[in-house]
């Protein structure tokens, strides 16, 4: 059954074609970050208004990657929530038309939970090769224009631009076994999640406050290294020590449960002690008072500690539960720190996930559509909506 997935809550746009939820066909991402860099973070029109422009060059590139046209899809599969409002719009209604139009089965399918179907892809054919789509760029403004069947000449030249960027993903080998473990970690979200089976999973722990990643995008913001925070963080953290400043972690009631936004103000106040400024002194003002090395040291001593507080209730959950299989999933699961330190200290091997389909992506949601069509009818079109907010405390299969 080959499912077409589309994805556009946040600051990707993105389709792909999924085999059976295991084998890629095609996978297609546009990403937003050039533009919302100069920002220091997502802007919520711009990126609707980026989704729209780029939505529909996305869904034709993955469909001739694919070495497909209509007639070879079984099914739509659409982000419905958690994400920006306007953002899910454009893709929903996206996926709204391309059903009604092509009489497809359509399924909304949850974010958070789709994170964790990247490790379920195994399989890539030669032409599914994953590829980026640049952003058009005139006079460094991005061009806002609606782009209807993706053959105007901006969309084209940018899909060529993205096809010089294919690359063959290194894929587990095998798929996970259940009792699983999931590790969610990204910009919005941080959750422990013990799955019994597919759509059978309980929520053991989530952060009290700001998701890891956005951690690493504020610490980053604090000492001056540019949007996204948590691939620069990690770069800077090599040249850095993660011992010269010692930060707190936070205790709390459930131990499967998070804390970073203490972490995040305790880097803040060590900043303004190293550079001798009092706490009232505007974080802005910081980065231009650090010197390289002391910006390395704070890179690595963050990320040491906020990676430590991930493995370490992920230790403690595995021990508890002694699932077959442990996953990570998200934005953060791209870490290198916390693949290594997982490794380390996990009694079992980890078969991790590409980097790329780590980060926002539509493979991701096709593949998690697979295993949910199976049980689940397909919504009508009419009834799908946006979510903004859904925790993973009720599943999206019910
Ligand atoms: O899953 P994702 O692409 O989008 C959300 O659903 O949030 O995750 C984005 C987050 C950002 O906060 C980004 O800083 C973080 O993932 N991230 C990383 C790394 N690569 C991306 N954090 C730490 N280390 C990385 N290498
Ligand atoms: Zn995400």
């Amino acid at each position: 059954m080959k499912i077409l997935g589309i994805e556009s809550s946040c600051d990707e746009t993105a389709a792909a074609v999924v085999e059976d939820g295991q084998r890629l066909l095609s996978n297609v991402v546009h990403s937003q970050i050039d533009i919302h860099a100069q920002y220091g973070g997502v802007i919520p029109e711009v990126a609707a208004r980026s989704h729209i422009e780029m939505i529909n060059p996305v869904i034709n590139k993955a469909l001739r990657d694919a070495n497909l046209t209509w007639d070879g899809i079984d099914a739509i599969a659409v982000t419905y929530a958690p994400g920006l409002v306007g953002s899910l719009l454009v893709g929903t209604l996206a996926a709204r038309t391309l059903a009604e139009l092509h009489q497809k089965p359509l399924y909304p399918i949850h974010h958070v939970e789709a994170h964790v179907y990247a490790n379920f892809i195994t399989d890539q054919t030669a032409s599914s090769q994953s590829s980026r789509l640049d952003t058009p760029v005139a006079e460094g403004k991005s061009v806002v224009q609606p782009v209807l069947a993706g053959e105007t000449p901006s969309a084209n030249e940018h899909i060529q631009k993205g096809e010089q960027n294919r690359g063959e993903l290194s894929l587990p080998t095998q798929q996970p076994a259940f009792p699983m473990l999931a590790l969610i970690v990204s910009g919005g979200h941080s959750q422990l999640v013990l799955f019994h089976d597919h759509g059978n999973y309980e929520l053991l722990g989530e952060t009290q406050d700001d998701a890891v990643g956005e951690a690493f995008d504020k610490v980053a913001k604090i000492i001056g290294l540019p949007y996204p925070g948590g691939p620069s963080i990690a770069r800077v953290a090599e040249h850095g020590d993660p011992q010269a400043y010692q930060f707190p972690k936070a205790k709390l009631a459930n131990p499967y449960d998070f804390s970073f936004s203490g972490l995040k103000t305790a880097v803040l106040r060590a900043v303004q002690r190293e550079v001798g400024v009092d706490h009232t002194f505007p974080s802005y003002g910081l980065p231009e008072r650090l010197n390289g090395l002391q910006q390395a040291d704070f890179a690595a001593s963050f990320q040491h500690t906020a990676v430590k507080t991930l493995v370490d209730v992920t230790e403690r959950a595995y021990h508890d539960f002694q699932p077959a299989s442990v996953v990570i999933a998200g934005g953060v699961a791209a870490n290198q720190e916390l693949r290594a330190q997982l490794k380390e200290r996990l009694p079992l091997s980890i078969d991790y996930a590409p980097i790329q389909l780590c980060t926002d992506n539509a493979a991701m949601i096709a593949s998690l559509a697979y295993y949910q069509q199976r049980v689940v009818a397909p919504t009508p079109v009419d009834q799908v909506t946006v979510v903004p907010s859904l925790s993973m405390r009720r599943t999206a299969w019910a």
